[in-house]
C-alpha cells in the first residue's frame, strides 16, 4: 500500500465493512439517491474510485452501469468480490489507477477524496482514465466538519481551516 491513510483503512476494514453494510446506519442511505441523480446514465464503463466493500458499485450496477471498483485496501476488495462475484474489483491507489487513458466514461468517488493522501494526483488520475467529455461525480465530507468540536451545543472552530494537515477520525457507534 502506498500511503499511511490507505494503511489505516486496511487496519479498520473489518469495522468499515460492518458499518457500511448495516442498513440505515450512516448517511449513505439518506444521500445516495441525491448522489445517483448526479451520475449520468450508464455508458460504456464506470469506475468507482475508493469503492470500499462495494456498496456504491453494487448500487450502480443495479442501475445498469458496468462498474469497475478500485480501492487501496485489499480487505475491502476481497469483501467487494465476495458480495458481488460477477463484479470487477481491483486493488489500486486513486493517485495511480491501474487503467489505460480514456477507459471510462463515468468516474465516481463517493466519500473517498477526503481520505486520499494525494488529492491533486487522484483528481489527475480520474481525469486521465476518463474519455474526453466523461464525468467525475463526487461526494465528499465538508472540511469544516473536522476543524472544530461541539461545545455546549455550539460548534467551535479549534483547528486551522486554510492549512493542509492530516488527522485521524476514529469513530465508534453502537459497537
Ligand atoms: C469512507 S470509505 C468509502 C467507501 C465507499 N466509497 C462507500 O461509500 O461505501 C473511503 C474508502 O477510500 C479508500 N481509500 C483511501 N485511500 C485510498 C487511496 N489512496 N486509493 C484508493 N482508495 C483509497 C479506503 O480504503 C476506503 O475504502
Amino acid at each position: 500500500m502506498t500511503d499511511n491513510a490507505a494503511q489505516d483503512w486496511e487496519e479498520q476494514a473489518r469495522n468499515w465493512i460492518a458499518w457500511a453494510r448495516k442498513p440505515d446506519f450512516d448517511s449513505y442511505w439518506r444521500y445516495r439517491n441525491e448522489f445517483f441523480a448526479l451520475v449520468p446514465p450508464p455508458g460504456t464503463a464506470t469506475v468507482d474510485i475508493g469503492c470500499g466493500e462495494g456498496r456504491v458499485s453494487r448500487d450502480l450496477a443495479a442501475q445498469g452501469h458496468t462498474v469497475t471498483g478500485v480501492d487501496a485496501a485489499p480487505t475491502m476488495i476481497a469483501a467487494a468480490r465476495e458480495a458481488d462475484p460477477k463484479g470487477t474489483y481491483l486493488q489500486g491507489d486513486a493517485a495511480d489507477l491501474p487503467f489505460e487513458d480514456g477507459s471510462f466514461d463515468v468516474a465516481v468517488a463517493y466519500n473517498t477524496l477526503m481520505d486520499v493522501t494525494d488529492l491533486p494526483g487522484s483528481i489527475h488520475e480520474a481525469a486521465r482514465v476518463l474519455t474526453p467529455g466523461g464525468r467525475l461525480c463526487i461526494s465528499i465530507t465538508h472540511p469544516i466538519v473536522n476543524t472544530g468540536t461541539m461545545v455546549d451545543g455550539t460548534f467551535v472552530l479549534d483547528q486551522p481551516y486554510f492549512e493542509t494537515r492530516r488527522f485521524t477520525d476514529l469513530v465508534e457507534r453502537t459497537g
